[in-house]
């Protein structure tokens, strides 16, 4: 088998720095490059990692270059509530980015590309409860406008150009080694820290607010689990939905104070209660399960349990 090189844009970010420690027990540290458009800070310093402004097309196709590149992991973007304030970069980064990086794919002849989408790709009048994978998109946000084009996008290069390009729509991701990135499910990250500096949280969505959440060892294995499978399994090259829970802040509340007594949470409602109402509740992902296996392993009570278990360690030590 030819050696894999793997290239992570985007790796400082909430996923990117957990997803390139599993790369690197999955190929060996040597053969992972991490950038992003900061310096690498904790563990990611520990490995191979460069600055790469993505929107710049020379520096990217030098490194894939250079570096001989087989694999891209394409993560950089502007998240939900972040892009609302900044829509005109939202979509320069989230858009210009992806096409450079398909545009590298088809000119360095790249094996493989990863590239999330996102439940934000949905809309208001799609069906909100198991959303299926074939139905109405119709995102309020820059961020989902971006996401549902950057699935066409994908799609285009795979059957214009042959690139073996596969993405994910992520539910909003909940890990606890880095802080929160402008994500409108980020409460559900910050509630933890909160929780254990404060003891209480204002919450940012309504009590009965659900939407679809995974833990991120299940986002770091979904994606490897997708990127390893044989390419005749990859039946969708838009983006598979992929489910790991669904939750309301009710909901992670109680299940935190069955850990922390006197944990309370109070309800601040903000422009953010808007985008979640726009998003589904909870998703179907029987072709991801089917075409490749899929399965998560975490549910609200694991998942709690093992943040509030390791998190004041890691406190600590920052
Ligand atoms: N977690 C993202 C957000 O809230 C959705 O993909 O913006």
């Amino acid at each position: 088998m030819k050696k894999q090189r793997i290239l992570v844009i985007g790796a400082g970010g909430q996923l990117g720095s957990e997803l390139t420690q599993g790369l690197w027990n999955l190929y060996g540290k040597e053969n992972v490059m991490a950038t992003d458009v900061k310096d690498a800070e904790g563990v990611l310093a520990t490995g191979n990692f460069e600055i790469l402004d993505v929107l710049q097309q020379d520096q990217l196709f030098n490194l894939v270059r250079k570096n001989q590149i087989t694999q891209v992991y394409h993560l950089a973007a502007i998240l939900s509530a972040t892009g609302e304030k900044n829509p005109k970069f939202a979509w320069h980064l989230n858009m210009d980015g992806l096409i450079n990086v398909l545009d590298a794919a088809v000119e360095y002849k790249i094996e493989k590309v990863y590239w999330p989408s996102s439940i934000a790709a949905f809309g208001p009048t799609t069906p909100k409860i198991k959303t299926p994978q074939h139905t109405v998109m119709d995102p309020t946000t820059i961020y989902g406008i971006s996401k549902q084009a950057g699935e066409r996008w994908c799609e285009w290069y795979f059957k214009n150009h042959g690139v073996d390009v596969r993405s994910l729509r992520y539910p909003g991701l909940i890990g606890y080694k880095t802080k929160p990135g402008g994500g409108t499910t980020d409460y559900a990250v910050d509630i933890f820290f909160k929780a254990l500096s404060d003891k209480k949280f204002e919450c940012f969505l309504k009590p009965d607010t659900y939407l679809p959440m995974m833990y991120m060892d299940d986002a770091v294995k979904a994606t490897l689990d997708l990127m390893e499978a044989p390419a005749e399994k990859i039946k969708i090259r838009s983006s598979y939905n992929v489910a790991g829970m669904s939750f309301c802040p009710a909901e992670i509340a109680a299940e935190i104070k069955k850990h922390i007594p006197e944990f309370e949470i109070t309800y601040h409602p903000d422009f953010r209660q808007a985008i979640a109402d726009s998003w589904p509740k909870s998703i179907n992902d029987s072709e991801a399960r089917i075409d490749w296996g899929w399965e998560p392993q975490f549910d609200l009570t694991r998942m709690t349990k093992e943040i509030l278990e390791n998190l004041p360690q890691l406190l600590q030590t920052i």
